[in-house]
């Protein structure tokens, strides 16, 4: 079956099974997100394999996320460090491994041995060379407060970036959802900032990702608000109608022709190339006083300069982006 038979689908069904129908090499990014083997209640599905039968499991369908994935592309893979260490000697074999990725976010208490603190995502790419990757910066950290920045940066704050740092490999500013009103019916959903980072960070307008494990469609809505397609997966089908209906509320994350990944009215991921484009760019700045004006009814010399990250704020919020 050809690609575009899969696009900007959710796709109710066991990933293996759709995977195999995919030709080889047509997608730009995958981020696999499987259940975890520890016993979660899904709603159809079961959480408990043995260890071989799990693992064997988890193998099929990394292979074939490989094979689909384009020359270009790049494979993320989420779980828990332990499941990890299995997915990267596998992956080792058929990829090439780029970074573990460690995003703080505290799981419980084991009791015996250390308090796990992270999860990983691990990145690895379908070729040595000659794949998608771009730099991109998050806001400094400040105080809620004042603003004023929280590190001094070895006390040489006067070189530090104007919006933020580069995004190094653990990522301490992404937040798991613990508020009821942002979760979904779905015991493991990720925040949707967290897909926008990996999106782009390794893809460009128009590419394909896919998630054969797309639960609550974190990665679908991700995808579509970034402007690519997506081909989403779930055997579930109440996660797959959540999704839907998810996705057809989806606006643009977008600051004139430059795509940003915003939260709670923040950019908190932005290309390092689309930084300049738009700090440089006064016929932007003009614009985005002009639309946050029209939002608030004032005229465009009543809006005062704020940070980069705020003055996008109402208008994402007033689009219902977040
Ligand atoms: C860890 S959750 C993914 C959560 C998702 N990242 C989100 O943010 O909502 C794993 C998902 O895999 C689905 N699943 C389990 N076995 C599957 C299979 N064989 N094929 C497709 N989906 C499967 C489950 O229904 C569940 O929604």
């Amino acid at each position: 079956m050809k690609v575009d038979e899969f696009l900007d689908k959710v796709i109710l069904g066991d990933c293996l099974q759709i995977l195999r129908q995919l030709p080889n090499e047509c997608v730009d990014m995958v981020f696999a997100d499987p259940p975890f083997n520890l016993g979660k209640q899904y709603d159809s599905y079961r959480d408990r394999k043995r260890l071989d039968e799990y693992l064997n499991w988890c193998k099929e369908w990394l292979h074939e996320l490989v094979r689909v994935t384009k020359p270009t592309g790049s494979i993320f893979v989420h779980n828990i460090p332990k499941w990890l260490t299995y997915f990267a000697s596998f992956l080792n074999e058929v990829a090439y491994f780029k970074h573990w990725i460690a995003w703080d976010a505290p799981g419980q208490p084991l009791g015996k041995t250390l308090y796990p603190r992270h999860y990983g995502i691990l990145y690895y790419t379908k070729s040595p060379k000659g794949f998608k990757f771009y730099d991109l910066r998050f806001p400094h950290p400040r105080c809620r407060l004042c603003q004023a920045p929280l590190r001094d940066y070895g006390g040489k704050k006067h070189l530090m970036h104007p919006f933020g740092p580069l995004v190094s490999d653990i990522w301490t500013d992404i937040h798991r959802i613990r508020h009821k009103v942002r979760r979904d019916e779905h015991p493991c959903q990720l925040p949707e900032h967290l897909l926008e980072r990996l999106i782009l960070m390794c893809t460009d307008e128009g590419d394909i990702v896919l998630d054969p494990f797309v639960g609550t469609g974190t990665t679908a809505v991700a995808a579509k608000r970034l402007g690519r397609h997506f081909i989403a997966i779930d055997i579930d089908p109440k996660y797959v109608e959540m999704t839907r209906r998810k996705l057809e509320r989806v606006y643009p994350s977008k600051i004139g022709d430059c795509y940003v990944s915003v939260f709670l009215g923040k950019v908190v991921t932005v290309r390092d190339k689309d930084w300049e484009k738009l700090s440089s760019n006064f016929r932007i700045s003009k614009d985005l006083r002009r639309r946050k004006a029209a939002f608030f009814g004032d005229t465009p010399s009543q809006i005062p300069t704020l940070p980069f990250e705020d003055r996008v704020a109402t208008i994402f919020s007033k689009s219902g982006v977040r």
